[in-house]
C-alpha cells in the first residue's frame, strides 16, 4: 500500500519515519515545493531501509496522487510561537485549497484515503470533505489525536505509570477549545479519578500542559515532530490494517453531541472504508457542552472562511445517526443515559 506525505518539512519527514519504523506501508512518497528537500529526506529514510522493512521509500511530485493509497496532507506554514493555530487559517486555507486542487488534476484513487494535518486542522478537513470529490468517510483530520497522545502522556508522567496503561481521550477541536474527557479516563482501567496521586489541582495542571504543549515545542525546537509523526502513522496504520482502533480523528458530523456541518473530533472507529463509525459517549454536561462550544468556534471560522472563498459545502451524503447500547463500556458507568449513540457509516 502506498502513502504519499505532501509537505515533507518536519511533521511531513516524521511521520515518513514513523512509517517507516512501522514497517506496514509497503511505499513512502514525499512530495514538497522544495524538491531537493523531499529528495534528501527520501534518500537518508533510504539508507535505513536494510534496518527497517521491506518498503519502496521516494521522493515524488504531486502526480504520485494518482497511485497512492493514502494521501497525507502536511504542507504549511508554521504556527509563529505567540500565534494561535486559528489565526494561521488565511496563510493555510489558500495554500490547501491549491494543493487540493492539484491532487485532483492529478486524481485521487477512488477508493483512496486524505489524511489532513496541515493547521488549522479542523477547518481545512471540512474543506477537504466538500473540495476532495471523496466520499467524506474517505477524509479524516488528525484532529485532537496528538492533543490526545499528549494528554496520557503526561497524566502517565504525573501519575508515575507505564504511558501505555493511561487511556483518556481529548476532544472537540485541535486547537484552544479542545476538551478533555475526565469520565472515562483510566490506568490500566481503573478510573483515573480515584487513582493515588489524582487530585483537582493536578487535573488542571495536566491539561493546562497538554493545551499549551504545542506552543512549548515550538518555543523550545520549533516545531512538533515525533509525536505527530506517531499519531498520524496511528492513524495510517488503522485505516491500512483495517485494525478499526478508536481514534479522536476529525470528521464530517451530522448530529452526534448535537453537532453539525463542521469537522471535529469524536470517537471514531478507523478502519477500512475510512470512519466507519462516530461513536457518542454518555459524556458529563460540562465535557458535552465542551463539544458543543467546540463546534460554534470552528463554525464561526468556516463562516468566515466562507466569506472570503465562497461556499464550501457541497450536496453529499452526510453521516447518519443511529443508536447503539454497549454495556460495560469504561466512562459509561456514572451517567444514567444511554451508554453509547453511534452514526454507524459503514
Ligand atoms: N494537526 C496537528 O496535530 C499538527 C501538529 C503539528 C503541526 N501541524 C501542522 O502541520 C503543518 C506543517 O508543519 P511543519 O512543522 O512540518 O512545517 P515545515 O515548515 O517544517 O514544513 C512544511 C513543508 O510544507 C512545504 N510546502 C509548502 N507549500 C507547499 C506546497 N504548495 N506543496 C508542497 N509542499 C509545500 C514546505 O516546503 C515545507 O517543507 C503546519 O500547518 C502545522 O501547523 C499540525
Amino acid at each position: 500500500m502506498k502513502v504519499s506525505i505532501i509537505g515533507g518539512g518536519l511533521v511531513g519527514s516524521m511521520t515518513a519515519f514513523a512509517l517507516q519504523t512501522g514497517g506496514i506501508a509497503s511505499q513512502i512518497c514525499l512530495i514538497d515545493a522544495n524538491k531537493d528537500s523531499a529528495l534528501g529526506q527520501a534518500t537518508d529514510l533510504l539508507h535505513g531501509s536494510c534496518l527497517t522493512a521491506d518498503q519502496h521509500i521516494s521522493a515524488g511530485d504531486i502526480g504520485e496522487v494518482a497511485t497512492s493509497d493514502v494521501v497525507v496532507i502536511t504542507a504549511g506554514l508554521r504556527r509563529k510561537p505567540e500565534e494561535s493555530r486559528l489565526d494561521l487559517i488565511n496563510r493555510n486555507v489558500d495554500l490547501f485549497l491549491g494543493l487540493l486542487e492539484q491532487a485532483k488534476t492529478a486524481g485521487f484513487k477512488e477508493d483512496s484515503y486524505l489524511v489532513v494535518v496541515s493547521n488549522p486542522v479542523d477547518v481545512l478537513t471540512y474543506l477537504a470533505v466538500h473540495r476532495a470529490g471523496l466520499p467524506w468517510q474517505r477524509v479524516l483530520g488528525l484532529g485532537t489525536q496528538l492533543d490526545t497522545v499528549r494528554f496520557r502522556s503526561y497524566l502517565a508522567r504525573r501519575l508515575k505509570v507505564p504511558p501505555t496503561q493511561v487511556q483518556a481521550m481529548i476532544l472537540g477541536e485541535h486547537g484552544d477549545s479542545m476538551v478533555p474527557i475526565w469520565s472515562s479516563a483510566t490506568v490500566a482501567g481503573l478510573p483515573i479519578e480515584q487513582f493515588p496521586g489524582f487530585s483537582p489541582t493536578m487535573q488542571k495542571e495536566v491539561f493546562e500542559e497538554t493545551k499549551t504543549a504545542g506552543a512549548t515545542v515550538i518555543k523550545l525546537k520549533g516545531g512538533s515532530g515525533f509525536a505527530v509523526g506517531l499519531s498520524i502513522a496511528e492513524v495510517v496504520h488503522s485505516l491500512l490494517l483495517d485494525s478499526r482502533k478508536i481514534l479522536p480523528v476529525s470528521s464530517l458530523q451530522n448530529g452526534l453531541y448535537d453537532v453539525r456541518d463542521v469537522c471535529l473530533s469524536v470517537p471514531t472507529v478507523v478502519g477500512n472504508t475510512g470512519v466507519r463509525q462516530q461513536l457518542e459517549l454518555a459524556l458529563t454536561p460540562k465535557e458535552r457542552l465542551g463539544i458543543t462550544q467546540s463546534a460554534k468556534v470552528l463554525r464561526e471560522i468556516i463562516d468566515q472562511v466562507e466569506k472570503r472563498v465562497g461556499q464550501v459545502r457541497s450536496q453529499r451524503e452526510m453521516p447518519g445517526k443511529t443508536t447503539v447500547s454497549r454495556p460495560g463500556v469504561a466512562g459509561a458507568r456514572a451517567i444514567p443515559r444511554t451508554a453509547w449513540q453511534a452514526s454507524r457509516v459503514g
